[in-house]
C-alpha cells in the first residue's frame, strides 16, 4: 500500500485554515507606503521607479557611458566576492556606527551627489537630505543640483551635508559658491575631478534626456502614463541650480559649459587654502593618483568611477581597494563608491579597508519610486542588510570587520604585459 493511503485523515475543522492565511495588514498604510512596502531590495525599487518614471529621468540614472562595460563590472566585482564568517559570536547587539571626516555617521555608508535630482522626483534633493538625516548619514550635495545651497541647509539643519565642487571655469565663482558652502554649514568639500568631459551616455541620447525636460511628442507619449510626474513637475517651482548668481549665465553653470578642464593637482592648493575644512578628492581611480591627492593635502579619496558614466571601461574600484587602502590609508581615509547596491556590498568594502561607502543609483531608485518615504526605504533596506551581514559574519562593530572576512575574484585575468 502506497504511504499517502496509510495517512490518518480528518475532515478540516473551522479554524484550520487560519495560520495558513497570511494576509499582510496594511491598512494603516497609504498609497505611497504600500508601494514601497513591497519592495525588500534597491532592485525591487529601481523595477517600482522604472514604471513611474519618464524614459528620459530614468535612463539618465540607470545607464552609463558608452558600452556601459565600467558600469556592469563595477557591480558585478562586488557579485563575485566571497563572505568568511566567523562562528559563534555573540552577535545580539550590533553597533553599524562610524566617523568619517571628523563626524560621526550611524552607518558606514552616505548618500553620493547627483546631478539634476528634481528630474528623478519633484522632491529632489530636501527629500534626500531630510531622509539623510533621519538616517543619520551624510549626504553630497552637488554642483548641478537643483537646489540651493541654502535650502538644503534649511531642510535639515542637523543633517551632515557636504558640499560636492566641480571647478568652474570662473575661479571667482567658484570661490563664491565654496564660500555660501560653509555659510551654511556644509562639513566636507568633495571635488570630483573625473569629468573633464561629460561621458558619452548613449541611453541619454537615445531616451531624449534633457535639462530641464523637454516636451516634445516622444516625452508627450511618455508621460501620458506618468501623469503624476509631469503634474509634479509643472506645478512646483521651476528649476534653480545648486548655486546661483543674479547676471551670472546658467551656462556658466551648466555641465557643458562649466566645467575647467585645465584643472591639475596644483589648483587644489587654492581650493584647499578657500575652504579650510576637510577636502576629498573623488574619482581616483589608480595607485599613483592616490598617492598625488594624499601629497597635495587631501583629508580623503573616493575611489570611484563615477558609477560608470564616465570613460567607459574602467576597472572597478573595489579591485583598487585593497592596494589603495595599503599605499595611503594610513594618510588618508579613502572611500569608495560604484556598483554599491547592496547592504553586503557596503561591508565587504568596509572590511577590505575602506572607511566610508557612497551609494548612488540605490536610494535615486527609492526617491523615483517613491519621493522622500522611498529614500526612506532604500536607507531602511541598505541599514537592515549591513546589520544582517555583519551578524552572520560573526561581527558586531566596524571595527571588527578586516580583509580576512572577505576574498576577491575576477572573471578576467589582465594579460601579461611584456
Ligand atoms: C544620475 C546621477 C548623477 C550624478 N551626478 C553626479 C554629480 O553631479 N557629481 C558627482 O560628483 N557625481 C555624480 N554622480 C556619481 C555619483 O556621485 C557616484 O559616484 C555614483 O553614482 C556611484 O555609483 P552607483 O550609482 O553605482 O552607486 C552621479 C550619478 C548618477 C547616477
Amino acid at each position: 500500500m502506497p504511504e499517502y493511503a496509510r495517512l490518518e485523515r480528518r475532515f478540516p475543522r473551522p479554524g484550520d485554515l487560519k495560520p495558513f492565511l497570511a494576509l499582510k495588514d496594511r491598512r494603516g498604510l497609504g498609497r505611497v507606503q504600500r508601494r514601497l512596502a513591497s519592495a525588500h531590495t534597491i532592485e525591487d525599487l529601481r523595477r517600482i521607479a522604472q514604471a513611474r518614471t519618464p524614459s528620459g529621468p530614468f535612463h539618465y540614472v540607470d545607464g552609463g557611458a558608452e558600452e556601459e562595460l565600467g558600469m556592469a563590472r563595477a557591480r558585478e566585482a562586488f557579485r563575485d566576492l566571497d563572505f568568511h564568517p566567523r562562528i559563534l559570536c555573540d552577535v545580539h547587539a550590533v553597533d553599524t556606527s562610524t566617523t568619517v571626516l571628523g563626524g560621526p555617521s550611524a552607518l558606514p555608508f552616505g548618500f553620493a551627489p547627483t546631478g539634476g535630482t528634481r528630474m528623478m522626483h519633484a522632491a529632489g534633493e530636501r527629500a534626500v537630505v531630510r531622509a539623510a538625516g533621519r538616517a543619520g548619514i551624510p549626504y553630497a550635495l552637488s554642483t548641478v543640483g537643483t537646489t540651493s545651497i541654502a535650502a538644503l541647509a534649511e531642510a535639515a539643519p542637523s543633517a551632515r551635508r557636504w558640499f560636492q565642487m566641480y571647478l568652474l571655469k570662473d575661479r571667482d565663482l567658484s570661490l563664491r559658491m565654496i564660500a555660501e558652502a560653509k555659510t551654511h554649514g556644509y562639513d566636507a568639500l568633495i571635488v570630483t575631478v573625473d569629468v573633464p568631459v561629460s561621458g558619452n551616455r548613449l541611453r541619454d541620447l537615445k531616451y531624449g534626456m534633457s535639462y530641464p525636460p523637454q516636451l516634445t511628442l516622444k516625452t508627450f507619449l511618455d508621460a501620458s502614463y506618468r501623469v503624476e510626474w509631469w503634474s509634479n513637475l509643472l506645478t512646483t517651482e521651476p528649476y534653480t541650480f545648486t548655486y546661483e548668481e543674479p547676471g551670472v549665465p546658467r551656462s556658466a553653470l551648466q555641465v557643458s559649459g562649466f566645467n575647467d578642464n585645465t584643472t591639475t593637482f596644483e589648483d587644489l592648493a587654492w581650493v584647499r587654502e578657500a575652504w579650510g575644512g576637510p577636502l576629498v578628492i573623488k574619482g581616483v581611480q589608480t595607485l599613483a593618483d592616490a598617492r598625488r591627492a594624499v601629497d597635495a593635502g587631501v583629508d580623503g579619496i573616493v575611489l570611484s568611477n563615477h558609477g560608470g558614466r564616465q570613460l567607459d571601461r574602467t576597472p572597478p574600484p573595489l579591485h583598487l581597494l585593497p592596494a589603495a587602502v595599503r599605499e595611503v590609508g594610513a594618510d588618508t581615509e579613502v572611500m569608495i563608491d560604484s556598483g554599491v547596491r547592496t547592504g553586503s556590498d557596503v561591508v565587504a568594502a568596509i572590511a577590505l579597508g575602506a572607511r566610508f561607502v557612497l551609494v548612488g543609483r540605490a536610494y535615486l531608485y527609492g526617491l523615483m519610486a517613491g519621493g522622500e518615504a522611498g529614500v526612506d526605504r532604500a536607507a531602511h533596506i541598505l541599514r537592515t542588510e549591513v546589520e544582517r551581514t555583519m551578524q552572520l559574519l560573526g561581527v558586531t562593530s566596524i571595527a571588527e570587520l578586516t580583509p580576512e572576512h572577505v576574498r576577491l575574484f575576477t572573471r578576467r585575468a589582465p594579460v601579461p604585459l611584456y
